[in-house]
């Protein structure tokens, strides 16, 4: 790609979990983030001054000067603040795993998806480089232009359509947010019987490391798979008194169960 086609000007706009992160990666990278819009001041102004970038609140004063314009904001609002921001043909991309491409199409001629899949909080430090960065865009060169600018911060970028992107949103609670809900129910249950949740720990880490291979499955392990109805029986029985997580200790090892069964009958 030519040099004269490339991002190297962008505003953000938004200024929580993700734009953070977002601004600060592609800051490190050499990309000027030459302004943050958010419509709070107070967080606006503070990662303006991280990235070395101009603020302000007024959506219709974004800085024309920029290449792309990130919308960084909570999915239900990113519609109207796409629409106040009066951009024509300039570039314009959000960052979400559910919302479709075409919500922008109001908004600019020029229009894509930035979406990393990982979970961020400000606090948390994340590792860009390993973040897979998925791409869309509504033209050829601005899909260029954008798998360039993502390659700069992520050495996993891939090109998804909105239909594949809210796919992957949804196995990603699956994988992602249940997975962290196992992890409490757990500790839960454990707390209620005075035991240390960090005795789990070297387990949690092992099955989550079985997760770098292909066929997960093949690695499942526990009474479930085994078809152990005795000790399923024992925990049901403990579970008792505990209504819902009964409930899901049932529909998973259920699931599992019919699972190896249609594994076995390939
Ligand atoms: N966090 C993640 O793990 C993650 C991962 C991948 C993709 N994403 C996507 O990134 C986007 C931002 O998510 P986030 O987690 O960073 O959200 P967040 O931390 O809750 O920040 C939301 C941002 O949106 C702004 N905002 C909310 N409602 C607004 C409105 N009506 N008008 C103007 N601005 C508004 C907020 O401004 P104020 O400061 O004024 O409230 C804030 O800057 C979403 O599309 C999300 O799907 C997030």
């Amino acid at each position: 790609m030519p040099e004269d086609q490339k991002i190297q000007n962008v505003v953000i706009i938004g200024a929580g979990n993700l734009a953070t992160h977002l601004a600060l990666a592609l800051h490190h990278k050499g990309i000027n983030v030459i302004q943050v819009l958010n419509r709070t001041r107070a967080t606006g102004e503070k990662l303006a001054r991280k990235v070395k970038a101009g603020y302000t609140a007024d959506f219709r004063a974004a800085d024309f000067k920029a290449d792309l314009f990130i919308l960084a904001v909570s999915d239900s609002a990113i519609f109207n603040v796409a629409n106040s921001l009066c951009l024509k043909d300039k570039l314009l991309v959000h960052t979400s795993g559910s919302v479709e491409m075409e919500v922008l199409s109001e908004a600019s001629s020029n229009i894509g998806v930035f979406y990393p899949l990982q979970t961020f909080s400000k606090n948390k430090r994340i590792n860009f480089s390993n973040t897979p960065v998925c791409i869309e865009a509504n033209t050829n060169n601005n899909e260029e232009k954008l798998l360039q600018l993502a390659r700069l911060i992520s050495k996993k970028v891939q090109l998804i359509n909105s239909e594949q992107r809210k796919v992957l949103h949804m196995t990603a609670v699956f994988a992602g947010n249940f997975s962290s809900f196992m992890y409490t129910i757990a500790e839960d249950l454990l707390k209620k019987h005075d035991i240390p949740f960090s005795l789990l720990k070297p387990l949690i880490m092992q099955t989550a490391a079985t997760a770098k291979h292909e066929d997960v499955f093949s690695r499942q392990t526990g009474p479930a798979v085994r078809g152990d109805t005795k000790i399923m029986d024992e925990h049901r029985e403990m579970l008792a008194k505990h209504g819902v997580y009964m409930e899901i200790y049932d529909l998973i090892s259920k699931s599992i169960i019919k699972h190896k069964t249609r594994n076995d009958e390939l």
